[in-house]
């Protein structure tokens, strides 16, 4: 008999008490107005009577500019994110410990994010605020109906998360945003490791359905910052930039997890099981070979650009 997702929950709850354990030893307290250069900012066209923001103001490259707007979007529909978790794993004992501390430290996300752009002037403040109602109007709902889709979701968006971060902040050019970021990405590290470490026994527990879990999620997953007014044009220019694509999305996200979850080592599956993995499988390839392309188009594109520079 298969166990019932409160079964689950119940099951894996001293996994999750062990894992706050670990959470609390590795995480660093730090703080996000200390990331932030303060003497840079002026004020604005506001009550102050400063002046507005201009395109000339920013310093940073158009695909940066892109993706911490996105970043920074994606960390402000926590209230939505929370609602989802909350619900899921609950609000009591050891997961409802972790849904208020994982709560607690993405909230210095968005606000980190934020004081920065804004002080630096490094993105126009007014379509950022605008971006922001339309974003968090729109909300978050998870595609996905189980705990286990849901512990395989944020295993992968958080380590997606990570990498953005970090490309991120590289491809600013600013050294003081990419500290901020890779600061961040840290956070996103742990909190990746947390769900990661989890659904590694929800294996040990129940690997049929955990595998049909991650075969789901796998072949449908999306960022969670998916319905940001003009994403796909958004994620058109911070793919070009190499900063998150598909190549990265399988090599450094898809594949890691999947291979410290030993999905392709499983033995003793049922039928269903298999029929999962074989599915899975298929989708990688499948996934692979559409990176490959992806890459090979990227780089005629930027050969021709150069070219005609
Ligand atoms: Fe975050
Ligand atoms: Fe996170």
């Amino acid at each position: 008999m298969a166990m019932t997702q409160t079964q689950l929950l119940h099951e894996l709850e001293p996994v999750v008490a062990g894992e706050l354990d670990r959470h609390h030893t590795m995480a660093k307290e730090w703080f996000p107005h200390k990331y932030v250069p303060w003497s840079e900012g002026r004020d604005f066209d506001g009550v102050y009577g400063g002046e507005a923001w201009q395109d000339s103001d920013s310093k940073m490259p158009e695909a940066a500019r892109v993706s911490l707007i996105v970043n920074l979007l994606t960390e402000d529909n926590l209230p939505s994110y929370h609602r989802e978790i909350a619900t899921t794993f609950g609000r009591d004992g050891a997961w409802g410990t972790w849904v208020h501390r994982w709560t607690a430290e993405e909230d210095r996300h968005g606000t980190a994010i934020r004081d920065y752009l804004t002080v630096t002037r490094a993105v126009d403040p007014v379509a950022l605020e605008r971006a922001r109602m339309t974003h968090m109007e729109t909300g978050f709902a998870s595609e996905y109906g189980t705990m286990l889709q849901q512990l395989a979701y944020v295993s992968f968006q958080e380590l997606a998360t990570r990498i953005a971060h970090r490309n991120t902040g590289r491809a600013s050019g600013d050294e003081g945003c990419e500290r901020l970021l890779a600061r961040i990405a840290a956070d996103e590290n742990l909190h990746m490791l947390f769900y990661r470490n989890l659904l590694k026994a929800a294996f040990e527990l129940e690997p049929n359905q955990t595998m049909r879990a991650v075969t789901d999620v796998v072949t449908t997953f999306q960022m969670p910052g998916s319905s940001i007014e003009g994403f796909t044009r958004k994620a058109m220019i911070i793919a070009h930039e190499g900063i998150y694509d598909l190549r990265l999305h399988l090599d450094d996200v898809l594949m890691p997890v999947l291979r410290q979850w030993s999905v392709f080592d499983k033995t003793g599956l049922d039928a269903e099981g298999e029929q999962a993995r074989e599915e899975l499988s298929a989708f990688l390839a499948k996934t692979e070979a559409t990176a490959a392309r992806f890459v090979e188009r990227r780089e005629e594109r930027r050969a021709r650009a150069a070219a005609a520079r």
